[in-house]
């Protein structure tokens, strides 16, 4: 399983970056308006693509297919990591196959099923992102999706990575896996929580507190 990050925040990357286990990013334009100040759109973008050496989802704002490939063409430009996120939408699904034309990998976003799947990967989309969280939102159990888009992709053995997006939790991240999800794009503060646990802790702490006893150096 691939580690994305789903964030805007340059700092937070660079600490998970650092970690060594980060794959990729995902931002979509609530993340970015949440880092006003950081420089433009692009500017915040080139300095998380010169951060993760792997995709880098930016999202585009046109309402029309026409104005999609227009800005993914010019986010495409900013570095050779940038994957163009196109909402599910019929404008959306003429604009992933007009970029895969030109070369340009898509991550469709805002997916909510195996329907609107099945159609973005037949518009070339190189990632699709089913919300879970926002299933769960609403009642819904948004693991179940992920196991039906597996079992679909499996049919016809489709070669589209599932991207598990709005994760809020780490037991989002190990269904998604056990799931056998490609990748899962993790909020910054889910991250911290998954690499947790209390057993560890106090693992860790006897270890110090008997190796301290014996007074020996490495
Ligand atoms: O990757 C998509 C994600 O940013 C949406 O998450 O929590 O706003 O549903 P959320």
């Amino acid at each position: 399983m691939k580690f994305f990050i789903d964030t805007a925040h340059v700092d937070h990357i660079q600490e998970v970056a650092s970690w060594g286990i980060l794959d990729g990013c995902t931002t979509n334009p609530t993340l970015i308006s949440k880092e006003k100040g950081g420089g433009s759109f692009q500017d915040v973008l080139k300095q998380i693509c010169d951060i993760v050496q792997g995709p880098v989802s930016a999202e585009v704002v046109a309402p029309n297919a026409e104005g999609m490939i227009k800005e993914g063409k010019t986010l495409a430009k900013i570095s050779e990591h940038i994957v163009v996120k196109i909402p599910m939408s019929i404008e959306g699904l003429k604009a992933m196959s007009g970029l895969k034309a030109e070369g340009i990998r898509t991550n469709c976003t805002l997916v909510f099923s195996a329907n609107q799947a099945m159609m973005a990967v037949a518009a070339g989309a190189a990632f699709i992102s089913p919300f879970i969280g926002r299933l769960d939102d609403v009642g819904h159990l948004g693991m179940d999706l992920v196991r039906d888009l597996m079992l679909a992709f499996d049919n016809y053995e489709v070669e589209t990575e599932l991207l598990v997006a709005s994760v809020r939790n780490p037991t989002h991240v190990t269904d998604a896996m056990l799931a056998g999800a490609d990748i899962v794009t993790v909020p910054y503060q889910v991250m911290y929580q998954m690499a947790k646990h209390p057993l560890t802790d106090i693992g860790i702490e006897k270890f110090l507190e008997d190796w301290k006893k014996l007074g020996a150096t490495i």
